[in-house]
C-alpha cells in the first residue's frame, strides 16, 4: 500500500498523520504546543520543541499506522521565523510567531514613509507585524552579535516548514517553498525570487535565506523514515489543495488557531482594494498559482482562551455545549482582537472587547459570543472577497475545515451569516491530507492535480436558514463592535 505522512505543525500543535493513497486516515498523532507571551502583544514558540514534538508525533503515526511510507509532505504555521545556526542547528532565539506584534511600531514608520504601496505591489501583502520580515530584522537588531554572524553566512533564516526540513535531512536541506516564501514580504511574487530591494529595506542579509522551490517535487530524504521529502507548503495553501480547490474562484475557509479564507486565483495574481492578501498557492509544476487571502488572526484561538485565560471550560471540546446553555449570545459581541485584527482591518494596535454586558450575563452567552466572532470575522473577509472579484465571481458555496469546523453550530450559525451553502467534507483534516496530496503529487503517485477532485467527499452541507435581514442585522451589530474598538 502507499502510503504518505503529512507533518502539520500548527500554531497550537503539531500534527503527524498517515494517509493511503485515496486519501484515507490511517493514523493520527498529535501534541499541544507551548505558548510563550514574555509581553502583552507578544508571542514566542520554542523551536527545539517543534522539531522535537512533530518528530515523536511522526514517530507514533507510523507506528499506529503500521504501513511502509512512500514519502512525506510537510506543512505549517506560517510566517513564523526561525533563526539558527548552521554548523549546530541550535536556535539562537525562540521562534517570533505571526501572532507577535512587537514589531508594530517599525511597521507604522515604514507606512508614514510611503513604502506601503511599493510593498504591495512586490509581495501582495501588507505591512503588517504579521509576516516574518520585520521579526527577523528584530530578531538580528536584538540578539548579540546575530546581524555579523548573517553577514557572514554563518546563520540560517527559515519559517517552520525550513526549520523542520533541515532537521529531517539533518542539516542537508536549506530550503522552503514559494507558498511558504510568499508570507515573508521578502519575496517578490511575479518574479519569484527574493528581492533585493526589499532585503535593503528591512535589511535582511541575503545569506540568510533559504532556496525557494516549488511545493511539488523533491527537498531531500528523512534520515529517521528512510523517505524522501516530495510535498511542501504553508498550512494555508495546503488545506486550499486539500479542499480540492485548484480552480479560478474556488475557496475554502480553514478554522484553525485562525481563520484564513483562501480563494484561488489560477495562474493570475489578483490585486486587492479590499485589505486581502494576493499571495502564492500551492505550485505542483512550472507555472506559478496565486490565492487571495483574508486572514482572521484569532479563530479557534478564542475557544483556547476561554480554557485558559477564563477557565470557563475545562477542554476545547466543551465550548459547544456551554454556547448551547443559552438559545442566543444575549446581546454580548465578542471581538477577540486578542493580536490586533487582520483582514479586512489590518490593525495591529487593536484590542479584545466584550461588548453588551448585563448582570444577565452567563458564561454561556460569553461562549455562545466567542464562538459567533468565529463567524462574523469569517463573514466580514467573504464580503470583502465578493466586493475584490465582483458580481461574477461571487462565491455560491464555502467549502470548509480545520478542528473548529466540526462544530455544527458554529458551521450553521457561518452558513446563516453568509445566506450560502457552507460545505464540510469528510476529511476536516485538509491541511494534513493537502501536504500529504502534495507529496504523493511530487513522488509520482498520482499523474496530475486533477486526481486530487476525486478524493474530496462531502460530509455535510449546511443551509443558511436565518433570513437575510436578520443576517443583516447581526453583521451591522458586528460592526458597530469593530468600529468600538477600533476607535482611538
Ligand atoms: O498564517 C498563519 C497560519 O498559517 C496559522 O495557521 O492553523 O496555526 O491557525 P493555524
Amino acid at each position: 500500500m502507499d502510503a504518505l505522512l503529512a507533518l502539520d505543525q500548527g500554531t497550537s500543535s503539531s500534527r503527524a498523520m498517515v494517509f493511503g493513497r485515496d486519501g484515507r486516515l490511517l493514523a493520527v498523532a498529535q501534541r499541544e504546543l507551548t505558548q510563550h507571551f514574555p509581553q502583552p502583544g507578544w508571542v514566542e514558540h520554542d523551536a527545539n520543541e517543534i522539531w522535537e514534538g512533530q518528530l515523536a508525533c511522526a514517530r507514533e503515526a507510523v507506528a499506529k499506522a503500521g504501513v511502509k511510507l512512500s514519502a512525506i509532505g510537510i506543512t505549517n504555521q506560517r510566517e513564523t521565523v526561525v533563526l539558527w545556526d548552521r554548523k549546530t542547528g541550535e536556535p539562537l532565539h525562540k521562534a517570533l510567531v505571526w501572532q507577535d506584534r512587537r514589531t508594530a511600531a517599525f511597521c507604522e514608520t515604514l507606512k508614514q514613509q510611503g513604502w506601503e504601496p511599493r510593498v504591495r505591489e512586490l509581495t501582495g501583502l501588507v505591512l503588517d507585524p504579521y509576516f516574518s520580515a520585520t521579526k527577523l530584522r528584530w530578531l538580528l537588531d536584538h540578539v548579540d552579535g546575530a546581524r555579523a554572524r548573517a553577514e557572514r553566512g554563518e546563520l540560517a533564516f527559515g519559517t517552520v516548514d525550513s526549520w523542520l526540513l533541515w532537521q529531517l535531512t539533518g542539516g542537508q536541506v536549506h530550503a522552503t517553498d514559494a507558498s511558504n516564501a510568499s508570507r515573508t514580504l521578502l519575496y517578490d511574487i511575479r518574479r519569484g525570487d527574493w528581492s533585493d530591494e526589499l532585503l535593503a529595506l528591512f535589511g535582511i542579509p541575503r545569506a540568510l535565506l533559504p532556496e525557494v522551490r516549488p511545493s511539488t517535487g523533491p527537498f531531500g530524504r528523512s534520515e529517521v523514515f528512510g523517505v524522501p521529502i516530495t510535498g511542501m507548503a504553508g498550512d494555508q495553501q495546503a488545506a486550499l489543495f486539500g479542499q480540492a480547490a485548484l480552480q479560478p474562484g474556488q475557496a475554502k475557509n480553514t478554522y484553525g488557531t485562525g481563520c484564513f479564507l483562501l480563494m484561488h486565483t489560477g495562474e493570475q495574481p489578483h490585486a486587492s482594494t479590499q485589505g486581502l492578501l494576493t499571495t502564492r498557492a500551492a505550485q505542483t509544476g512550472a507555472q506559478p498559482q496565486y490565492a487571495l487571502e483574508g486572514s482572521v488572526f484569532v479563530g479557534g484561538a478564542v475557544v483556547q482562551w476561554l480554557r485558559d485565560g477564563l477557565r470557563a471550560i475545562g477542554g476545547s471540546g466543551e465550548v459547544e455545549a456551554l454556547a448551547q446553555t443559552v438559545p442566543d449570545a444575549g446581546g454580548v459581541m465578542f471581538v477577540p482582537a486578542f493580536a490586533g485584527l487582520g483582514a479586512p482591518y489590518w490593525r495591529p494596535d487593536a484590542r479584545g472587547a466584550l461588548l453588551g454586558l448585563t448582570r444577565g450575563t452567563t458564561q454561556g452567552h460569553i461562549a455562545r459570543a466567542a464562538l459567533e466572532s468565529i463567524a462574523f470575522q469569517s463573514a466580514a473577509v467573504l464580503a470583502a472577497m465578493n466586493a475584490d472579484v465582483g458580481p461574477a465571481g461571487r462565491l455560491a458555496e464555502l467549502r470548509v475545515d480545520g478542528g473548529a469546523s466540526a462544530n455544527d453550530l458554529l458551521m450553521q450559525f457561518q452558513a446563516d451569516l453568509l445566506g450560502i451553502p457552507v460545505l464540510r467534507p469528510r476529511v476536516i483534516e485538509t491541511t494534513a491530507l493537502g501536504a500529504a496530496l502534495l507529496a504523493g503529487l511530487g513522488a509520482g503517485l498520482y499523474d496530475s492535480p486533477g486526481e486530487i477532485g476525486a478524493i474530496w467527499q462531502l460530509d455535510r452541507a449546511f443551509e443558511p436558514r436565518m433570513s437575510r435581514d436578520e443576517a443583516g442585522e447581526r453583521l451591522a451589530h458586528w460592526d458597530r463592535a469593530v468600529r468600538q474598538v477600533l476607535a482611538p
